[in-house]
């Protein structure tokens, strides 16, 4: 198939682009590696022994990272709508986030324990039409942001891609009133023109509780 002119110069600025290549060197899956090497370097995130959710994972390069800065005794939970190949102290799980039977198989495996960091890089598909886009880009945050409060212990945190625009405030404030610390994030591998930045979460607040009407601590669910 012909390659379109806007095809042609994204791949002449990947094929360029310092951190591609610099991922190649380094036997990374993909160049978004540097922007939580930055992230973790900062804060301290991947500990040996945590337990982590890598939402968003494919091709893997977070994943890649997470399972080595977890070592001993961590484990990787990490989850994509396309497949990726295998990395040893990482499980995968093949799906769409938003789905309750993909949810239902992630939780499955967790087996009721408690989670230590939820990652989530998740961006949807491009579709062109703006508006639509940055929607479901909010949708896809304020979704993993329901399992991280579903899931984390006390001093547990939660990373997580946004994009500004429409919708951005709304979710910066369910940050603010979920986390007891929220920071934001913008490594110098996400390119400048790029709206995306990262927010970390760190300590979930106790939740209240819908059934009892008052707070009380996160339940698991999602
Ligand atoms: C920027 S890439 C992640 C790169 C990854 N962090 C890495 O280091 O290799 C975003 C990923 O989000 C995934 N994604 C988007 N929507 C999703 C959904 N609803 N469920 C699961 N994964 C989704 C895409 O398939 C894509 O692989």
């Amino acid at each position: 198939m012909a390659r379109t002119a806007s095809s042609k110069k994204w791949l002449r600025e990947h094929e360029n682009d310092t951190y591609v290549q610099r991922a190649r060197k380094d036997g990374y899956r993909s160049r978004a590696i540097y922007k939580l090497i930055e992230i973790d370097d900062k804060d301290r995130l991947l500990r040996p022994g945590a337990i982590v959710v890598d939402l968003g994972a494919a091709p893997g390069s977070w994943s890649q990272l997470a399972a080595r800065r977890v070592q001993p005794g961590g484990r990787v939970y990490a989850l994509d709508l396309l497949p990726m190949e295998p990395l040893a102290g990482v499980e995968f799980v093949l799906g769409d986030f938003t789905t309750e039977s993909v949810l239902r198989d992630l939780e499955a495996r967790l087996g009721g324990r408690r989670v230590d960091l939820v990652l989530s890089d998740m961006a949807p598909n491009i579709s062109g039409v703006a508006s639509m886009d940055q929607a479901r880009a909010v949708d896809l945050a304020e979704l993993a942001l329901e399992f991280a409060l579903g899931r984390l212990g006390p001093e547990g945190a939660f990373l997580v891609k946004t994009f500004q625009g429409a919708g951005h405030p709304g979710f910066r404030q369910r940050m603010l009133e979920s986390f007891e610390t929220v920071a934001s994030r913008k490594p110098a591998a996400s390119r400048d023109r790029s709206s995306e930045q990262f927010m970390l979460g760190r300590r979930p607040r106790a939740q209240p509780d819908p059934e009892q009407g008052e707070a009380g601590n996160a339940t698991g669910k999602f």
